[in-house]
């Protein structure tokens, strides 16, 4: 397909369903993770306008950043920090309205006010990374990211 997104909807839940089928048409035939989870992240931040959209990648004890659209960001979360890591460490996805009020939220920027974490599963059910995304806007995140986010995160296969 032409390299470009075509999204008209402007509620949230429509744009998702515009963005969907043409991600799957983007990302579906390679089989490059970096080159998928990089326009992903072109692709949400390109429809959204979200803050910062970005991939972090477990390796070893650690999630290291990966692709990403946004400010630069920290590079490293332990297992259990912040929202990535704890997400990560529960398996779960996280809405946080308001990173202010989370424990040991890690402020890559203070201008991030609420983000929604998407934890990644490999084949057997580990996590793989989480797909981190942050809003400038309080209490931005909710079921209806919950659930295209969930459905974008299995276009990706690690
Ligand atoms: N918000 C994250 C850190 C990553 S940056 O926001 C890009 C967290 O607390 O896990």
């Amino acid at each position: 397909m032409a390299e470009d997104l075509h999204i008209t909807a402007t509620s949230k839940a429509e744009k998702y369903k515009e963005l969907l089928p043409q991600l799957e048409a983007l990302i579906g035939d390679e089989q490059d993770l970096i080159a998928n989870m990089a326009n992903t992240c072109g692709a949400l931040h390109t429809a959204f306008g979200f803050f910062w959209v970005g991939f972090y990648l477990v390796k070893g004890q650690q999630l290291v950043l990966g692709p990403f659209q946004g400010p630069v960001a920290c590079t490293r979360i332990d297992l259990g920090r912040g929202v990535c890591g704890t997400s990560w460490q529960k398996k779960e996805i996280l809405i946080v309205p308001d990173v202010d009020q989370f424990p040991g939220h890690i402020a890559c920027s203070a201008l991030s006010k609420s983000e929604i974490v998407i934890p990644l599963f490999d084949k057997v059910g580990g996590v793989a990374g989480v797909l981190d995304v942050d809003s400038d806007q309080l209490n931005d995140f909710n079921e209806t990211d919950r659930l295209y986010l969930t459905q974008i995160t299995r276009l990706l296969r690690f």
